[in-house]
């Protein structure tokens, strides 16, 4: 066995393209990834950022390639296996996609029903993540009457509540003033400590200047520009 097969890979990408009508968004992408690896996707508007983060979470599917997660190939599981396989991710969209008409503490609450958790333990587990994110004021409220910051707050509460072991984040700053970002990277990053593999895509690069030490991933124009472990 090589190197390769003994690292303890959680999401393996083989030759992944993605294509949208003529538009390649993602071109040949091979990426391997530990479980409990912290890793930032930069690279520049348009770079292929969230598509690769929705490919992952199966959101859209590959035109070409292969994704394993835990040895799994995404292409081969059936579709009865697919809702438990997708909470094993936790995802942040870039445009939040909460459901408008169900209050801040339903939108979140939905994942743990979802996976058949006791009444008790989720007012509890979704009051403890509302807390944190500085949400629990706001429970009653629909998402259209939040502010942008608030949204992607709730967003973020609604990504780690089913304590997933995979958190994909959209930009999860992108709409926070730089108190509420640091915030909510400290909470990510509490994740990332106790053993979740994190991978959070922006383009602003002084988010990595408050994150841990982990992996830059540049991508540009669909493509791995450079990857670099930062200290
Ligand atoms: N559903 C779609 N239909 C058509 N083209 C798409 C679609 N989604 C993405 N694209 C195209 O794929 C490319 C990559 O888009 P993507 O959203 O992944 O970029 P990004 O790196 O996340 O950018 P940003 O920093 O602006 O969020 C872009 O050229 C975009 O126009
Ligand atoms: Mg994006």
């Amino acid at each position: 066995m090589n190197d390769k097969n003994n690292k303890n890979s959680i999401i393996r990408l083989f030759n992944v393209s993605k294509r949208f009508g003529g538009k390649l968004a993602l071109k040949d992408i091979t990426l391997d990834i530990e479980q409990g690896e912290f890793i930032f996707i930069s690279g520049p508007s348009g770079a292929g950022k969230s598509t690769l983060l929705k490919i992952l979470y199966l959101a859209e599917k590959v035109s070409e390639g292969q994704i394993l997660i835990d040895g799994m190939n995404l292409a081969r599981i059936s579709s009865s296996k697919l809702p438990v396989l997708r909470r094993r991710f936790g995802m942040v969209f870039q445009d939040f996609k909460l459901i408008p008409n169900r209050t801040v503490y339903e939108n979140v609450a939905l994942v743990l029903e979802a996976a058949g958790e006791k009444p008790s333990y989720i007012r509890k587990k979704v009051m403890q993540v509302l807390r944190t994110t500085g949400m629990e004021k706001k429970l009653k409220a629909l998402p259209p009457t939040l502010s942008g910051g608030e949204q992607q707050r709730v967003a973020v509460a609604r990504a780690v509540v089913g304590e997933p072991s995979i958190i994909l984040a959209d930009e999860p700053t992108g709409s926070l003033d730089s108190q509420s970002a640091q915030a909510i990277l400290d909470f990510l990053m509490e994740y990332h400590k106790k053993g979740t593999t994190v991978l959070i895509a922006s383009h602003n690069l002084h988010l990595l200047e408050s994150t841990v030490r982990g992996r830059n991933i540049e991508i540009n124009d669909g493509i791995i520009k450079r990857t670099a472990t930062m200290l």
